[in-house]
Formats: structure tokens, C-alpha cells, sequence
């Protein structure tokens, strides 16, 4: 099985990152964990990913003011260079232009910590204790141009359970993210196999 070169996306910590590169670990897994790009020259997720063995490369947004055009242009210099054929953002927090997700689209998934449609944006676990919600969770979604909007892959709920603050659900959906980002990216990039769309 030809194995398909798969660039991990971070901001933050990575954790996500992990779970991807681990499942990685396994022949048998789809994705090659080729490249971790992130957009935050300080991101814990480097030092992670550097510890993991992988090839990391960072584009500090900030040097670029706003121009996100010029952004994702040595983004996607850099992913050429790899030879990257797919990209799973995970705690990526750069809004992406409509022309760069057009490049990448059925390409491209993102993790999500909440059950899309419900809750697109940020601070979705204060927003799912604030709006009384019993149940709150995870997606991986294709990416479109609309933040949050793309079609789901798939989904793991947790409860919110009485006395839960922002950080005990917070902690209980990550774990949940964990499990599922590995195998949501199996599942897309079965659909990507059957399809193959081109990069733009
Ligand atoms: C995760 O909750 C992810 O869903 C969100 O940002 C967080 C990233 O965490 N988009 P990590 O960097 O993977 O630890």
C-alpha cells in the first residue's frame, strides 16, 4: 500500500499531532506523517514532533502582518517541497483564504471540539456549559472555505457531566480527540483513494 504524505498543521501544543503520529507508527495506517508545519515558531508541538522523529518547519504568521495571501503562499512552498499530498489541520488557528482551501479541496480535514453543526468557533466549551448542553464531543470535517462548515466524517460524544468546569470538559473532549482523529483520517483519506482530487 503506497501511503499518502500527510502534513500535520499546528498552532499550540499538538497533542492532536501526536495522536496522528503515533497511529502513524503502524504500516498498515494510511497516512505517512511527512512533514508538522506550525504556524507559531514556539509551538510545543515542535519540540513534540522534533521528539517524534518528524520533520517540522514553521511559518510565523505574525512576520506577515495581513497579508494571509503571502502566508499561505510559503505554506504552500513548503508543502510542495515535501511533496505533500494531504493536510490534517490540528489546533491550526490561522483562518485559511478561500483560495488556498479551493487549492486543497478534498485535501484538506480539520478536528473540531464540539459536535458541528452545533457550535462553530472558538470557546465551544464555555458555549456548550453556558447553553446547559448534557452532551458535547468532537468532529473531523473536510475543510471549505466557511470556518466549521465542511461536511462531517465523523464524530465521538462525551457527556457534560454535573459539576464539569471548562477545564474538566475541555480535558474529557481532547481525550476524545485523540481517539478519533486517527481514525477519521483513515476514513477520509479512504474516500480521498477513491477520488484523488488534484492540487490546484
Ligand atoms: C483541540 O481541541 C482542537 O480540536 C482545537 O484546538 C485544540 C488543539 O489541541 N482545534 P492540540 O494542539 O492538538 O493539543
Amino acid at each position: 500500500m503506497k501511503r499518502i504524505r500527510t502534513a500535520v498543521l499546528i498552532s499550540g501544543s499538538g497533542s492532536n499531532m501526536v495522536s496522528l503520529a503515533r497511529a502513524a507508527t503502524s504500516p498498515a495506517f494510511p497516512a505517512a506523517i511527512t512533514l508538522v508545519l506550525s504556524s507559531n515558531p514556539d509551538a510545543g508541538g515542535l519540540e513534540k514532533a522534533r521528539a517524534l522523529g518528524l520533520d517540522t518547519q514553521s511559518v510565523d504568521h505574525r512576520s506577515f502582518g495581513r497579508d494571509r495571501a503571502a502566508f499561505e503562499h510559503e505554506i504552500d512552498a513548503i508543502l510542495l517541497r515535501h511533496r505533500i499530498e494531504f493536510i490534517a489541520l490540528a489546533g491550526f488557528m490561522r483562518v485559511l483564504t478561500p483560495d488556498f482551501v479551493r487549492r486543497w479541496a478534498g485535501r484538506m480535514v480539520n478536528i473540531h471540539p464540539s459536535l458541528l453543526p452545533k457550535f462553530r468557533g472558538l470557546d465551544t466549551h464555555a458555549r456548550v456549559l453556558g447553553a446547559g448542553e448534557r452532551e458535547h464531543g468532537c468532529t473531523v470535517h473536510w475543510v471549505v472555505a466557511d470556518l466549521d462548515a465542511g461536511p462531517n466524517i465523523a464524530q465521538l460524544h462525551v457527556p457534560v457531566l454535573p459539576g464539569d468546569d471548562e477545564t474538566t470538559l475541555a480535558a474529557r473532549v481532547l481525550e476524545a480527540e485523540h481517539l478519533l482523529y486517527p481514525r477519521a483520517l483513515a476514513l477520509a483519506l479512504e474516500q480521498f483513494a477513491q477520488k484523488r482530487t488534484p492540487i490546484l
